[in-house]
């Protein structure tokens, strides 16, 4: 199997009743890529999805596979397979011929078709379950017979919209690993559609954010954690301490933020000026207990232990701020007790006022 490259050339979807569910959007996904588009409930994932399997066509744009236009073509023509959120796996037939399935309509004879399917069930390591039917099988395994009958039809491109949902959080974490080992045992290019950040961050060779139908960052899971491009997105992926203030004083790629809680520096990537309306984000790890860097004064307000780690949440001028840390050395634990909070220049991220995820906490005003 090889995977091919998807180009979206100024794509934009607009359903019949005349609501526009993707703004154009231009991507590039290599071939052979994990590339995951992540983003909120309704922001156009799925219709994404199905304008590069052929079920809806772009109302503006091309969509091109392998250098291909796709235009006219349905989407049994295209060299995609898509694998929804529920599986529709036959419960009366035998996982071996859940697999074969597709492959019979090909003209593939009895025999090959099971050996083919032996094939791709060592693939997704099920060689002991062929006989079983889908409703004896856990849902994990169930998930693996969903992966290996679309590859059977070898498309170039496996289109998976959120496919771990249905899971309980344990075989979720377990099918990411398997997910990805699958996509790089095949070359096949992945189109995995998540609203869960964390699974697009440990799997995926790049991420787009999406939010309300346009590509906000089109990135790697470094880039996207680290430099968020907006306010949405720095919300969206991760957890941060948000502070709202102005630009008080540019120093090359670094700027002072005025806000409530004092005066900062961060990271300005973006270069806003001096008087801009902005955003100040700090990840809870990047915040210490103590200096140098910026500092904060705060009382701690509750601890939540998480065994290795400890969420530390502190009043600061009325307003909350989380400090996440190893559980080690002495920490503040009595409500009340007071501590310097420190964060560095280099963590702490600037950006253009904007939108915020409806998950993240807006902390302080200006
Ligand atoms: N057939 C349709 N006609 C009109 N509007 C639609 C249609 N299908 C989806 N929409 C709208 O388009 C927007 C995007 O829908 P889409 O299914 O792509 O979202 P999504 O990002 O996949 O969300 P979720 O995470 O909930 O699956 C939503 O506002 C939805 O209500
Ligand atoms: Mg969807």
């Amino acid at each position: 199997m090889r995977g091919k490259d998807v180009t979206l050339e100024r794509v934009s979807i607009t359903y019949p009743n005349g609501f526009t569910a993707v703004q154009p959007t231009d991507l590039q996904i290599g071939a052979g890529e994990f590339f995951s588009i992540l983003g909120p409930s309704g922001c156009g994932k799925t219709t994404i999805l199905r304008a590069v399997s052929g079920f809806v066509s772009p109302s503006t744009g091309r969509i091109l596979i392998g250098g291909e236009d796709q235009a006219g073509r349905a989407p049994n023509a295209r060299p995609t397979a898509l694998i929804f959120q529920n599986l529709a796996l036959f419960p009366l037939m035998s996982v071996r011929d859940n697999v074969a399935f597709g492959l019979e309509a090909r003209g593939m004879g009895k025999r090959e078709r099971h050996g083919r399917a032996e094939e791709l069930l060592a693939l997704v390591a099920l060689q002991d379950q062929a006989d079983k039917t889908p409703p004896e099988l856990s849902g994990g395994q169930r998930q693996r017979v969903a992966i290996a009958r679309a590859l059977a039809v070898e498309p170039a491109v496996l289109l998976l919209d959120e496919p771990l949902s249905a899971l309980d959080l344990k075989l979720r974490s377990h099918m990411r690993a398997e997910l990805r080992a699958i996509q790089k045992k095949t070359g096949v290019t992945f189109i995995y559609i998540t609203h869960d950040q964390g699974e697009a961050l440990t799997m995926s060779d790049r991420i787009a954010v999406m939010n309300a139908g346009r590509v906000e960052q089109v990135g790697t899971a470094d880039e996207v954690y680290s430099t968020p491009a907006t306010a949405f997105a720095a919300s969206f992926v991760g957890e941060s301490n948000i502070l709202k203030g102005r630009i008080a004083q540019l120093q090359e790629s670094e700027a002072q933020i005025q806000t409530a809680l004092g005066t900062f520096r961060a990271r300005n990537p973006q270069r806003l000026a001096e008087g801009a309306a902005a955003y100040l984000f700090v990840r809870p790890e990047a915040m210490r207990l103590g200096g140098p860097g910026n500092t904060i004064s705060g009382q701690l307000v509750r601890r939540d232990l998480e065994g290795p780690f400890v969420n530390l949440f502190f009043a600061a001028a009325g307003h909350e701020l989380v400090v996440h840390q190893t559980n080690t050395g002495p920490l503040p634990s009595q409500p009340g007790e007071a501590a310097v909070l420190g964060f560095a220049p280099a963590d702490a991220l600037i950006l253009p006022e904007g939108p915020l995820a409806a998950t993240g906490q807006e902390l302080a005003a200006e």
